[in-house]
């Protein structure tokens, strides 16, 4: 049967992935982000697959936008089964000489405004008698790393307030509340971020494909589960973070500067935190060779071998 399915942060990686992920099992989709022009083009993607598609442009930090992002979806579809909130900023820096309004945005966005939206979402199925609420965690609520401290602290707070609102939800039949947890995905995050570290970052091996994340959403969507993992090291980083930790400091920062930041320079800018970079947007970061395109490309192969041959003879 198909579902409502809210998916904030649906312009670009995961949530975009997500969306098109439940655009082709058949769900109704309300999408939300901050960027106009990227969800118009998700929703005609979304509506190609064949969903129905309601775009409704959100800063999920600002007053009131969840209600009304709820109140549309129901005026639209009549309520909301699933609500996946994706939506999240961030910022590289060493803690002290990032600007406080950025660090204070990033957990403005990644923290208090998930839990905003856990607010309406836990409301909406307490009224309508079940649904399900996923979260987008991190592999970073249950480790730290240096110099993004915002987004670490964040993930922390929000694994903390998962595990809370699923003992509450133990008392409503219904409602369930799952949080999924990746590692390091193929997103733009990291060229999105705001950086004030003089090298932009990059996503630490192995990388997952942020489509492999949004099977994960989706399977939690069909079958609820309080945490999934998505990441083939994360069960060995958690064990080495919480077994040896002098070792795990020791390590963590050169291991930062060597696979967290590649080694091209950039000047101090707020990225993404603020407002929005249409031009930046995708499924994909290009951290990780997209073998569906790749495919598509050897297959054009001869023809554009015929073509150029051809064109060489004439
Ligand atoms: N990529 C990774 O390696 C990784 C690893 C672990 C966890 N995660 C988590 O996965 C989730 C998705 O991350 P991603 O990598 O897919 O990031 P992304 O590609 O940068 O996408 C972030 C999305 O959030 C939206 N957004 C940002 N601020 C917003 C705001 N104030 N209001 C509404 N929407 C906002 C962005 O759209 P607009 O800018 O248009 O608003 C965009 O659609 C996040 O929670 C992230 O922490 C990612």
């Amino acid at each position: 049967m198909s579902r409502t399915v809210v998916v904030t942060g649906a312009t670009s990686g995961i949530g975009r992935a997500a969306a098109r992920e439940f655009a082709g099992r058949g769900d109704r989709l309300v999408l939300a982000a901050r960027s106009r022009t990227t969800l118009a083009e998700v929703r005609g993607e979304c509506e190609k697959i064949g969903a129905e598609v309601l775009a409704v442009p959100t800063d999920v930090t600002a007053d009131g936008a969840l209600e009304a992002l709820t109140d549309a979806a129901v005026t639209r579809f009549g309520g909301v089964d699933v609500w996946v909130h994706t939506a999240a900023v961030m910022a590289y820096g060493r803690f002290e000489e990032t600007p406080e309004r950025v660090f204070e945005q990033v957990v403005r966005t990644d923290l208090l405004a998930a839990a905003g939206a856990a607010r309406v979402a836990l409301r909406h199925f307490r009224a309508t008698g079940g649904g399900t609420l996923i979260l987008t965690g991190s592999v970073l609520g249950h480790i730290t790393a240096p110099f993004m401290s915002g987004y670490v602290a964040s993930k922390w707070g929000l694994q903390g307030l998962a595990r809370a609102l699923q003992q509450e939800a133990r008392e409503t039949p219904g409602v369930n509340v799952c949080i999924v947890t990746p590692g390091s995905v193929d997103t733009p995050v990291y060229q999105q971020a705001a950086n004030y570290l003089g090298r932009i970052g990059r996503p630490p091996l192995p990388i997952t494909s942020p489509e492999r994340v949004a099977r994960a959403i989706v399977d939690c969507a069909d079958r609820p589960r309080r945490e999934v993992s998505v990441g083939r090291v994360n069960l060995v980083m958690r064990f080495g973070f919480t077994l040896l930790p002098g070792v795990y400091d020791v390590l963590v920062v050169p291991l930062m500067r060597i696979a967290g930041l590649t080694n091209r320079p950039v000047a101090p800018h707020e990225g993404t935190v603020f407002t929005p970079n249409p031009a930046g947007e995708s499924v994909r970061g290009g951290w990780l060779p997209d073998l569906a395109q790749l495919a598509r490309g050897v297959g054009e192969l001869p023809a554009s071998i015929g073509g150029a041959v051809r064109r060489r003879l004439r």
